[in-house]
């Protein structure tokens, strides 16, 4: 059965592999991890099974708006629904935090992640072009969190 958990230290090894195994463009190292699990701020989940880490997710509270900074699960284990399973985790996190909105943005061309977002209720806020690091745009996207 997966669970879903907060992020330790001892599972930074696995969580950066999964990172590269699914693609993350510009993944964040060890060491960045290690800062946000210290960070009051980031809230950090690994979806887990029998060991593995099968994906992770990072959410940040911005001065009351949530921010999801990273969501990546591991290729063998994508349509299985751990990336739902850890969208969920943040929206509840997010609205036990009281924040207002959540907001992420997208590779234009990441397919897949909008259609998780959208399925989640995730609405276009806009462009922003050449964000990436491959000068791909991204689509900035945003939900109001109820009772926020
Ligand atoms: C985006 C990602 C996290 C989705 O994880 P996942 O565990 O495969 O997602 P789930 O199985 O929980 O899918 C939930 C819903 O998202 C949508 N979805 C997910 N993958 C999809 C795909 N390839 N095509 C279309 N819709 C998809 C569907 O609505 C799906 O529900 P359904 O399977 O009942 O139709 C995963 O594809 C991934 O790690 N991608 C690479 C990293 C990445 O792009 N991160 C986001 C950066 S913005």
């Amino acid at each position: 059965m997966t669970t879903i958990r907060p992020m330790r230290p001892t599972d930074l090894m696995q969580v950066t592999e999964t990172d590269a195994a699914a693609g993350i463009l510009l993944p964040w190292t060890l060491n960045q991890y290690a800062r946000e699990l210290i960070n009051p701020s980031a809230f950090c989940w690994v979806a887990e099974e029998d060991g593995l880490i099968l994906g992770s997710l990072t959410l940040w509270n911005v001065a009351g708006e949530g921010e999801i900074a990273n969501i990546a699960v591991h290729p063998s284990h994508w349509r299985r629904g751990v990336g739902k399973a850890l969208m969920q985790t943040a929206l509840q996190k997010a609205a036990d935090l009281g924040l207002t909105r959540l907001l992420l943005e997208a590779r234009l061309g990441n397919l897949p992640a909008q259609a998780l977002y959208r399925a989640f209720g995730f609405q276009e806020d806009g462009i922003r072009p050449g964000y990436y690091s491959n000068r791909e745009d991204a689509l900035l996207m945003s939900r109001h969190i109820l009772g926020g």
